[in-house]
């Protein structure tokens, strides 16, 4: 098999990874890729949001099957474009991909099929949106509708700063149109968790339990960003809540979105939080999760092509995971998740055993590796144990003389 991957951060580079171990595949194009995919893969200068030039380039290079990493392209309907041109694509439609992009679409839908989430209302205008925060209280989550990179929440602590959050997306428009209308939910406490699942109509493949540190500082301080690294799987998510994340939360999604006509095929993502009632939905994506990938994949035991190949023809692909544990680390670029400055040259760390780098926000440049974003890198280790997979990854870590311009949480893996 040719296959076309379309994004540009780690969790393309990660996919590369683990298609690159496929028998049953040949070539592996990244559309448009990054510094470090260029070294594995033929990286072509195709943006992701250009449609035309990613159908016309399947067409002429023989790809059997296309993998759509972000979001954004998703909900401009790639998906749509690839069937109607007749071309194999591992991808929701986008109108399934509205589970993602928009908020009040995902909470509304939940409330139709009963699947467990926080109580929310979806405003408008600035008035209601205040009354209902003064009605309602502190703690309370505020959510731009659209797609912001996951830095479109504000877990306020009290109402000023919940007010504030509102003046920010409806009248500043800090998100643009993304926070035209806002969703405010009810703030839920419990520890947080993610499940990714292999998904073809109504037929749900779950993949092993990660956590995600989505804080950008240590203690889980700072703002919310994509993501500063995770682990997996976890051992604080118990069989019978697994169990019931599968099928009163991805299963009953599927289901419903059959129902909706909007039928799924490619990987949904549910963000969960363990509350005293039981796992409840944060968010969905209809994505693969970044970093989650990075270090989900890697114990993956299956051939990567072959499990798309057979979710698509509908066959189980008796999906098989690997006993130890795999956790990752970030490197982001200072200031992130605000602007940051690009063209830093990358850190070098000696090579640990066990220890692998996947490229986020690296791009080449005269021949060598500099920064094109927030996120860089992730240095990811698997191992026996959590604990052993985090030591060589800090170990590796700790290799680098020079981490200026950069950061990393120094607490990955340890809650
Ligand atoms: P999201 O982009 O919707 O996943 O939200 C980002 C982060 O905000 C989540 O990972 C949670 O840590 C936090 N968050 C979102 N919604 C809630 C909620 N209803 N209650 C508590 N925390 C939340
Ligand atoms: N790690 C969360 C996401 O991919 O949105």
């Amino acid at each position: 098999m040719n296959i076309l991957v379309v994004g540009r951060g780690g969790r393309e580079h990660s996919i590369v990874m683990k298609l690159s171990e496929s028998e049953h595949v040949t070539r592996i194009y990244v559309a448009p890729g990054n510094g470090g995919i260029a070294g594995e893969a033929t990286c072509v200068a195709i943006d992701e949001m250009d449609m035309e030039g990613l159908v016309k380039f399947t067409k002429e290079n023989a790809i059997d099957l296309t993998i759509v990493g972000p979001e954004n392209p998703l909900n401009a309907g790639i998906a749509n474009r690839f069937y109607e041109a007749g071309l194999k694509v591992f991808a929701p439609t986008k109108e399934a991909a509205l589970l993602e992009g928009s908020k009040s679409y995902a909470k509304e839908f939940m409330k139709k099929y009963d699947i467990p989430t926080a109580a929310s209302a979806t405003f408008n205008s600035v008035e209601e949106a205040k009354q209902y925060i003064d009605l309602k209280g502190a703690p309370i989550v505020i959510k731009a509708d659209g797609l912001a990179a996951g830095k479109g929440v504000v877990v306020a602590e009290s109402v000023e700063q919940a007010q504030e959050a509102v003046n920010e997306m409806l009248v500043t428009r800090a998100f643009a149109e993304a926070g035209a209308t806002i969703v405010i939910e009810e703030f839920l406490a419990g520890k947080e968790f993610s499940l990714m699942a292999f998904v073809h109509e109504n037929h749900v493949y779950p993949m092993v339990t990660a956590r995600d540190h989505k804080r950008a500082y240590d203690n889980d301080e700072g703002p919310n960003t994509g993501g500063m690294g995770a682990y997996a799987p976890v051992a604080d998510v118990s069989s019978e809540h697994l169990a019931f994340a599968t099928e009163e939360i991805l299963q009953k999604t599927v289901d419903g979105l059959m129902k909706e006509g909007r039928p799924f095929t490619g990987i949904l993502y549910a963000g969960l939080i363990m509350t005293t009632e039981g796992p409840k939905v944060i968010e969905f994506n209809t994505r693969f999760g970044d970093p989650e990938t990075q270090i989900v994949l890697p114990l993956l035991k299956n051939d990567l092509a072959h499990v798309l190949v057979d979710v698509m023809d509908g066959k189980d692909p008796q999906l098989e995971w690997e006993e130890g544990s795999c956790t990752g680390v970030v490197v982001a670029s200072e200031g992130y998740p605000a602007d940051c400055d690009k063209g830093v040259r990358i850190p070098e760390m000696s090579s640990v055993e066990g220890a692998f780098t996947v490229h986020a926000g690296t791009k080449l440049e005269g021949g060598s590796l500099v920064s094109d974003g927030g996120r860089v890198l992730l240095v990811g280790a698997k191992e026996d144990s959590l604990e052993k997979a985090a030591e060589n990854v800090y170990e590796a870590l700790a290799s680098v003389d020079d981490m200026k311009g950069y950061f990393y949480r120094r607490d990955i893996g340890k809650s």
